[in-house]
């Protein structure tokens, strides 16, 4: 069973046939939300709203490691994390799509091991490659099977936020390197590595980052939110096909 986890854009999945939601009581804490499970076309997946139903979790207040150990305990086969992000390189724009196979961290104060319990082994996991390449590869080729463009490769910044970037910190990101930035992808990337799990990144390009395109007057999320959503759709899609799906979903009746 696949597990995706949504953000700012995708707080439900239309295309999930609910057949129940799980509260789970984590050693950590508690998740975002109820588990959704159901069916994507037949196959079973399992959703996740990273910043709660209500969209009320602010990125640094995400119990990243209630998320991952639930999902775990289900015993999923692996993530599809959604996320929207801004962008840096000069040829994403809002809209695109990206899977992105790099991370440079810049959140600080956020619980990211599980590794720190009293009588936990000093355990360093390999992050060399953060994301799951197989799995990344999936999600390209579903979208190349459904003609949907998709950019391959890119460096994820994940900034502690909630605030957005300045105009100078853009810059600084590009100068490291980085080609999309984010709040969520960390923790939540090497908590998955931590914990055994395939993890892969769809992110979808909501905004020029700060004093970049249209938004060198400021970033203001309602005029992109139509952008968004039309391109979440496209993601639905991805995801129908990465489930397993090989034709079209029918409409489903429900929706989470
Ligand atoms: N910066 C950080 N996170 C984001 C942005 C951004 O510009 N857009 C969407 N998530």
């Amino acid at each position: 069973m696949l597990a995706i986890i949504g953000g700012s854009g995708l707080t439900t999945l239309s295309n999930l046939d609910v057949s129940h939601r799980e509260v789970v009581r984590t050693p950590f804490g508690e998740p975002s939300g109820a588990l959704v499970f159901g069916q994507i076309c037949g196959r079973p997946a399992v959703f996740l709203p990273r910043h709660g139903y209500g969209h009320s979790i602010p990125p640094h207040m995400v119990n990243y490691r209630a998320n991952l150990w639930a999902l775990h305990h289900h015993q999923v086969r692996g993530i599809i994390s959604v996320a929207s992000v801004g962008s840096i390189r000069a040829d994403l724009n809002p809209g695109d799509i990206v899977v992105p196979d790099q991370i440079i961290d810049y959140t600080w104060g956020r619980k990211s091991t599980f590794f720190d319990g009293v009588g936990s082994p000093v355990t360093h996991v390999d992050f060399t490659d953060p994301y799951d390449a197989p799995l990344s590869q999936r999600i390209v080729e579903a979208a190349a099977a459904l003609g949907i463009e998709i950019k391959q490769g890119a460096v994820y910044a994940a900034t502690q936020g909630p605030r957005l970037e300045t105009a100078a910190e853009i810059n600084r990101l590009e100068r490291d390197g980085a080609d999309i930035v984010g709040m969520t992808g960390m923790p939540e990337a090497v908590l998955a590595r931590e914990l055994g799990l395939p993890y892969a990144a769809i992110s979808v390009v909501a905004n020029h980052g700060a004093g970049r395109g249209s938004s060198s007057h400021g970033i203001r999320f309602e005029s992109l939110e139509h952008v968004l959503q039309e391109a979440m759709g496209r993601v639905r899609s991805i995801i129908e096909r990465v489930v397993g799906c090989e034709a079209a979903c029918p409409p489903m009746g429900m929706s989470v």
